[in-house]
C-alpha cells in the first residue's frame, strides 16, 4: 500500500530525478519573458518511457504557479478530425486556464479584449460556445475566426500574449506527442510562435515527442530549427538513476542495499519507466526492513514480466504480423539503428522498396523512426531484447 514507485505512462514519479537542467531552462524562459526578454520555444525529444510527459507536466505546473496562461494538450493522429480536433483541444484547455487566471487577475480591460478573441477562436469549432463556457464576453468578430488555423492561432497568440504581458506573465502551449500533429497543424504552431517572437509577445510552445519530431518540424517550416531549442531527453546517468530509486524509499525510512540499487540501475539502463517498474517489484517482494540484493534480484524478474506484458506489449500488440517480422529483422542490430537495406535483405527482399510500405506504417504508428536517411530504430528502448523473448 505504501509502495512509492509509479510505473506507468505519464504517472508522476515520486522523485523527478536528473531533469534539473531542463527545468532551469524553462524557468529561465519564464523569468526572461516576465522581464520582456524573448527566448526560443522548446522541444523535448526522446524514446518512449524516458519521462517526457511527466517533465512536460512539471513544466506546465511551474507556469501555472506563476499565473501564466497555460494550455496543455496531447496530440492524436485522427484523420477524421484533423484541424478541428486540434482547435477544440486548444480551446478546451485554454478555457480552463483563462477561467483560473481571471480568478486571480480579475477581468480588466486588457484581458477583456483577449477573452473576446479567445471566444471567437473557440466558437469557430463549437458554435454553441461549449468550449468557452463561463467566459461571459461577446466574441470579437473578425479576429481569430477566419477558419484558417494558421491565421487564427497567430492572432490568438498575439492577443493573449499581449494581454498576459501587460500583467507580467505570458502564454505557453504544451503539446505532448507532438509528432502526431498533422503537417498544417505543425506549421500553424510554428507560425504562431515565430510571429509572436518577432513582435516580442510572450507566447511560447513547449513540445514533447519522439526523436522524429525535429525532422517533421523542419519539413513543416524551414525556420523551425532556429525557432526551437531542442532538448534531447535521455536515460538517467547512474547517480540520478540511483537517486530515483533510493530517495522515494528513504522518505519512508526504507534503505536500499547499495548492490540492490546497482542491480536495478543496471537492469534499467537508466530508463525511468524501467527503474520505476523494477524498484516497485523489489519493494513489493522485500520482507523488510530494507531492500537487499536478493529482494532486487527477484524484483527484476517480476519487473521484467510486468514490462513485457505492459510497456512492451502496448507497442508490440499494435503491429501486424508483417510489421512484427520487420521489427524482428531489425533486432539483429540490438537497439542500435539498423540499415533499412539490410533489414530488407534479412527479410529476403532484393530492394528496400519492397518493404517500404511496412516501414512507413511502422513509422506512422510511432513504433520506429528514421534517425538518419537509410536507417531505422525502435522508439521503445529495450525492444530488441523483448522481441528476443517472444515466440511468435
Ligand atoms: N526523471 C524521472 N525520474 C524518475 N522517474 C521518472 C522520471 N521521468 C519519468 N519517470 C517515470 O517513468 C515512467 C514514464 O514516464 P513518461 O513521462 O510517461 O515517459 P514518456 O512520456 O517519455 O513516454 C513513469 O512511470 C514515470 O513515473
Ligand atoms: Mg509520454
Amino acid at each position: 500500500m505504501s509502495n512509492p514507485y509509479s510505473p506507468g505512462a505519464g504517472l508522476r514519479p515520486p522523485e523527478l530525478a536528473g531533469r534539473d537542467d531542463d527545468i532551469t531552462a524553462f524557468e529561465t524562459l519564464l523569468a526572461r519573458a516576465e522581464a520582456g526578454r524573448p527566448s526560443q520555444s522548446m522541444v523535448l525529444t526522446g524514446l518512449r518511457g524516458v519521462g517526457k510527459t511527466v517533465l512536460l507536466n512539471d513544466l506546465a505546473n511551474r507556469a501555472r504557479h506563476r499565473d501564466w496562461i497555460v494550455a496543455q494538450i496531447e496530440a492524436r493522429s485522427d484523420p477524421d478530425a484533423a484541424g478541428t480536433a486540434f482547435r477544440a483541444m486548444v480551446s478546451r484547455s485554454l478555457n480552463q486556464s483563462l477561467r483560473q487566471v481571471t480568478g486571480s487577475w480579475g477581468v480588466g480591460e486588457r484581458l477583456r479584449a483577449a477573452l473576446a478573441t479567445f471566444k471567437s477562436f473557440s466558437i469557430r469549432t463549437d458554435p454553441t460556445g461549449g468550449l468557452s463556457l463561463g467566459i461571459d464576453i461577446d466574441p470579437l468578430r473578425g479576429r481569430a475566426d477566419s477558419g484558417s488555423l494558421e491565421m487564427d492561432l497567430s492572432e490568438l497568440a498575439f492577443d493573449l500574449g499581449s494581454s498576459a504581458a501587460g500583467l507580467g506573465a505570458g502564454v505557453v502551449v504544451l503539446i505532448d506527442e507532438m509528432q502526431e500533429l498533422a503537417r498544417d497543424e505543425l506549421s500553424a504552431v510554428c507560425t504562431a510562435a515565430h510571429e509572436s517572437g518577432q513582435r516580442t509577445v510572450p507566447f511560447y510552445v513547449v513540445g514533447a515527442g519522439l526523436p522524429s519530431l525535429p525532422g517533421l518540424l523542419a519539413e513543416a517550416r524551414s525556420y523551425a530549427e532556429q525557432l526551437f531549442a531542442y532538448q534531447p531527453i535521455g536515460p538517467l546517468d547512474r547517480a540520478d538513476a540511483g537517486t530515483a530509486v533510493v530517495r522515494p524509499a528513504a522518505s519512508h525510512d526504507v534503505a536500499w542495499e547499495e548492490a540492490a540499487v546497482a542491480a536495478v540501475v543496471d537492469a534499467s539502463a537508466g530508463y525511468p519507466y524501467f527503474l520505476q517498474e523494477h524498484a516497485k517489484a523489489a519493494w513489493d517482494y522485500a520482507p523488510g526492513p530494507g531492500i537487499t540484493l536478493a529482494d532486487a534480484t527477484v524484483g527484476l524478474q517480476v519487473g521484467r514480466d510486468k514490462l513485457d506484458f505492459g510497456f512492451f506489449a502496448s507497442s508490440w500488440n499494435r503491429a501486424t504480423p508483417t510489421e512484427r517480422a520487420y521489427l524482428r529483422a531489425m533486432a539483429a542490430d540490438g537497439d542500435g539503428p539498423a540499415s533499412s537495406g539490410e533489414v530488407a535483405r534479412r527479410l529476403g527482399k532484393t530492394s528496400v522498396q519492397q518493404v517500404g510500405p511496412v516501414r512507413a506504417n511502422l513509422i506512422h504508428k510511432g513504433l520506429i523512426y528514421a534517425p538518419e536517411h537509410g536507417l531505422v530504430a525502435y522508439t521503445v528502448p529495450g525492444m530488441a531484447a523483448f522481441i528476443g523473448r517472444q515466440v511468435d
